[in-house]
Parts: structure tokens; C-alpha cells; sequence
């Protein structure tokens, strides 16, 4: 009973290959008030990217091996390229620790009627397996068109932040130019391109925008709720004192303040 107890007080592990991630704290706390959070971004090994499945995988079991020695009651991979790549092997090697991916929001976009929806995601996400299943699971009638978009996720990291977008631009209107059609939907499938949830409908008005913090967070909050494993306490995760591996402090500062800011 003790130690049922000392669990539920634990933390959630939260991880990414570096700021992407801390886009789905803000979400993550503001549904699950009572919980801790911890967070990792592997920035001494980003992009993911453009990685190996095999080179994620070893990464990813040294992280869970990180975490699992500060003894977090859940880990969630708030990177859509490490879900893709490492979780299935995640959860085999570690059936006692519950561990959530994210995936990008087909699912959502097409439930909502979307009929042209554009995937933009990593190389390894837009080339993987586990997308084509996911795609030709869930796209029913609407049109997908998916791009992959190496280098965005560096411009994230470094530009963005500072307010230098210039690069950004000139990026997303060199890959979306020939595909945005009137009314057609975006589905972010990369951690850190929730960031340009601000600059994207200011490039193109009217885009409507999907990205898989919301239901990676109610399916935590479902998940540890059924397993009993809920925070009894209210009022402990504060979206400032979550601690931060992997990267500089005043970093995740920044992206966690600029994620606080984002418009869903
Ligand atoms: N943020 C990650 C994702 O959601 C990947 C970025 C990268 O390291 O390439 O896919």
C-alpha cells in the first residue's frame, strides 16, 4: 500500500530529441494539475531525424534507463520520430513501465472531415512504417500528402526563439507553396513544428492546424486514471519547476514560456 502510494507520487518522465517535446508540458500539465513532470531533451544527439532506427532505439533504452533510475511512473515520448522508431521496443522491454508515443493527428484530422490534409514531419517519420500503417488505416476518403522536412527542426531549435523567423518563412513557403490548396488542413507530425502553430496561419490564413499534445495528454490521464495510478494531491505541476536534462536551462525556459503562449 506504501509503495502503491510512493508510485502515484512519482514523476512522469517526459522526452524528445531536444525542444519539440516541451510544446506538450503546458497541455500535459494544465490536464493532469496534481502530477510532476520531468523532462529530457537529447539535444547532444538531435535531429532524430535524420538517424537511424537502430541509433534511436539505443538512445532511447539509455534515457528510459535514466529515468527509471529517478523512478518516474510513466514515460511519455513526446517525439513522433522516436514513437516511430523505438516503442514498440520500449514497451516490450519495459512491461511494468506504461510508456506513450505520440503519433501525427490523422486520426483527428480526418474525424473532423478534413479533405486535403498535409503530413509534415522527419525524414524517419514520413519514411517509416508505422506512418504508412497509420495512413492507410485512418485516411478513409480525405487526401494526405506527406513531406518530409529535414533542417526545419534545426531552425526550430536555434532561430526560433530568438524571434528569427526570416529562414522559417522562406522554409515552410518552399515546401507548402505547391501543395496549400483553400481549406486544406496541416497535421503537424513533429514535436518541434507545433512551435509554428503562431507563424503558420500568418504565412497561410485559414490553415487549420492538428498536432497530437491534446490526445497524447487525455490518453495519459485515462491510462494512469484505469490503472489507479493518478496523483491524489491537487495543485503540484507547476509548468515552472519541472526539471530539464539534456538541455540548457535558459533554453528550456524559453520554449516552455514560448509553448505557455501557443493558441490551440
Ligand atoms: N521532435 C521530433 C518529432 O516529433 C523530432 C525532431 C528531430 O530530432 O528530428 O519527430
Amino acid at each position: 500500500m506504501q509503495n502503491l502510494d510512493k508510485i502515484k507520487q512519482a514523476e512522469i518522465a517526459v522526452y524528445d530529441s531536444g525542444v519539440g517535446g516541451i510544446s506538450f508540458l503546458p497541455t500535459a500539465c494544465s490536464l493532469l494539475p496534481a502530477e510532476r513532470f520531468v523532462y529530457y531533451g537529447d539535444l547532444a544527439n538531435a535531429p532524430y531525424g535524420d538517424r537511424s532506427q537502430a541509433f534511436i532505439i539505443n538512445r532511447a533504452r539509455e534515457i528510459v534507463a535514466f529515468f527509471r533510475q529517478r523512478g518516474v511512473k510513466a514515460l511519455v515520448i513526446a517525439c513522433n520520430t522516436a514513437t516511430s522508431a523505438a516503442a514498440a521496443t520500449l514497451r516490450a522491454e519495459n512491461p511494468d513501465l506504461p510508456i506513450f508515443g505520440m503519433e501525427p493527428a490523422v486520426h483527428l484530422a480526418v474525424k473532423r472531415g478534413e479533405k486535403k490534409i498535409i503530413m509534415l514531419a522527419t525524414e524517419l517519420t514520413a519514411n517509416g512504417e508505422k506512418l504508412r500503417r497509420l495512413l492507410s488505416a485512418e485516411a478513409g476518403a480525405a487526401e494526405i500528402v506527406t513531406i518530409a522536412c529535414p533542417g526545419l527542426m534545426e531552425l526550430i531549435e536555434t532561430n526560433l526563439v530568438k524571434g528569427e523567423t526570416a529562414a522559417i518563412k522562406e522554409y515552410l513557403q518552399a515546401k507548402l507553396l505547391p501543395q496549400v490548396t483553400d481549406g486544406c488542413a496541416v497535421v503537424l507530425g513533429c514535436t518541434h513544428y507545433i512551435f509554428l502553430r503562431g507563424l503558420l496561419p500568418r504565412l497561410f490564413p485559414g490553415l487549420r492546424l492538428y498536432d497530437g499534445n491534446f490526445g497524447t495528454a487525455q490518453n495519459l490521464r485515462h491510462r494512469l486514471a484505469q490503472a489507479g495510478l493518478l496523483c491524489p494531491e491537487e495543485g503540484q505541476a507547476m509548468v515552472g519547476e519541472i526539471p530539464c536534462f539534456g538541455l540548457p536551462p535558459e533554453k528550456f525556459a524559453a520554449y516552455l514560456k514560448l509553448a505557455s503562449s501557443l493558441e490551440y
